[in-house]
Formats: C-alpha cells, sequence, structure tokens
C-alpha cells in the first residue's frame, strides 16, 4: 500500500560543513539513525579544505555520504573577478541542492556571511535554483559559551584567561547561526570542567567531549521542529 503521508516517513536530511578533523562530524554520523538522531540522514559533508580528515570519515561511512570540497583561494583563482561573497553564494548552492533540512557548521573555519544565510531563509533565491519551501536552519559549534570567546582561537584564548583567573568558568555551544560571528541564539549551552595549572590538552579533551553530545542534541532540535520523529521513544 503506497505511504499516505511520505514526507513523515522520509528521513530527515542533514547537510554538515566542516574544515578539518571532523571528529563532530563522526558524532553526527554515529548518531544518525540510532535513538540520539532518529530518522535523519547526512546527505552532504562540504569542506573548505581539500584534505580535511572529515570528508574521508564521510566517504568511509556505510553507506557512503556523499561529498563536496570548493576551497577559497581556488575557487578565486579560477574565477578571476570574484568575490568572497561570490564564493559564499557558490557554497549556498552547493548545500541547496542537497535539499537539507538543516545545515550544521561542524568547525567550519570560514565566517558565514548574510549572502549565504539569506539563501537557507528564503529571502534570497539563486538563478536556477528552486525556490525554498521553508527557512532551513543554519547551526554552529563554537567552543566557548556564549559572549565569552567570540571568532578563531576560542580554546586557547579561553583556557588562558581562566588560567590568568579573569574568567572562572568555560564551556561550549551550539547557536543559530547569525551575521554577527557567534552570536546568535544559543540551542544549548554546557560548562567544561577546567583546572588550575593542567595542560591544554587535557582542558581540550574533556571539551571536545562535551561538544560530540551537544552537537547531537542541538541538531536534534532543530531536526525536530521541521519534522518530529515519528514515534515518541524516537524510533524510526
Ligand atoms: C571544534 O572544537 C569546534 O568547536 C571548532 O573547531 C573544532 C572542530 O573539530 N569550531 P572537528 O573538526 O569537529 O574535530
Amino acid at each position: 500500500m503506497e505511504d499516505p503521508n511520505p514526507a513523515a516517513t522520509s528521513p530527515r536530511r542533514l547537510a554538515v560543513l566542516i574544515s578539518g578533523a571532523g571528529t563532530n562530524l563522526q558524532a553526527l554520523i554515529d548518531a544518525q539513525n540510532t535513538s540520539s538522531l532518529p530518522n535523519t540522514r547526512i546527505v552532504l559533508v562540504l569542506s573548505n579544505r581539500k584534505n580535511a580528515r572529515g570528508l574521508i570519515r564521510a566517504s568511509t561511512a556505510l553507506p557512503p555520504i556523499p561529498t563536496a570540497y570548493l576551497g577559497l583561494q581556488p575557487f578565486i583563482k579560477s574565477n578571476p573577478g570574484k568575490t568572497r561573497e561570490d564564493y559564499d553564494v557558490e557554497v549556498a548552492r552547493i548545500v541547496l541542492r542537497a535539499k537539507p533540512d538543516a545545515v550544521v557548521c561542524a568547525g567550519w573555519m570560514h565566517i558565514v556571511s548574510e549572502g549565504f544565510l539569506n539563501v537557507f531563509k528564503g529571502t534570497r533565491v539563486l538563478e536556477g535554483e528552486e525556490v525554498l519551501a521553508r527557512e532551513v536552519s543554519v547551526i554552529n559549534i563554537h567552543p566557548a559559551l556564549f559572549g565569552q570567546f567570540d571568532g578563531a582561537h576560542a580554546i586557547e584564548r579561553g583556557f588562558e584567561a581562566f588560567q590568568k583567573g579573569e574568567v572562572d568558568e568555560l564551556g561550549v555551544m551550539v547557536h543559530r547561526v547569525v551575521k554577527e560571528v557567534d552570536r546568535g541564539e544559543p540551542l544549548i549551552q554546557r560548562r567544561v570542567e577546567v583546572v588550575k595549572g593542567e595542560a591544554i590538552e587535557a582542558y581540550e579533551e574533556r571539551l571536545h567531549k562535551v561538544e560530540w553530545e551537544i552537537i547531537v542534541e542541538a541538531t536534534r532540535i532543530v531536526l525536530d521542529e521541521v519534522q518530529p520523529p515519528l514515534s515518541s521513544d524516537g524510533s524510526s
């Protein structure tokens, strides 16, 4: 018999943007289609770095996850006259074609521009592409508490500030992406224990473990907004 409501049973689609090791991506890969992230499929992993280990994680996953690579400098070099804004649009186009229900920046080391965000809000329609049926959430993991250490090297800056006694707590968050860097509404924030005099590596190890939990939990929140899981126990 034909499914009366195919939209309710089709997997929720996730696109993940990465730049590096992809350990947060791995957490999402491991969680997809489990009770942590039911009825979910990662449909695209896009990297701005060719050698990102996360690309290998994606292509060797079972089943393999489609990957894409688009580096800023190679893009600018091979398209004379094109700008950073054009690059963002091109990234948006690739992601859009994967038809995601949510986009997760999991260690994506570029600032997400307003032009990119408008595509997923549905307020900007790219030439030749379909009009979005609804807004697609874009979320990001950031290794600091809201408002603490925006931008790059947040782990190092936070750790140093703690060791100097300038702050008394550190943590991580996953937030909705807005054009102001790391200033979108936090979906989940969690404190990470930090110890006076310890090595930064020890702190980082604890921090990453927390990241792997909250990236899955926050992704679930935004996917549930689009399409709630099929049954109350979360099974698909
Ligand atoms: C994470 O610590 C994330 O918070 C930061 O970049 C790192 C990415 O790690 N923005 P990975 O590539 O997921 O291993």
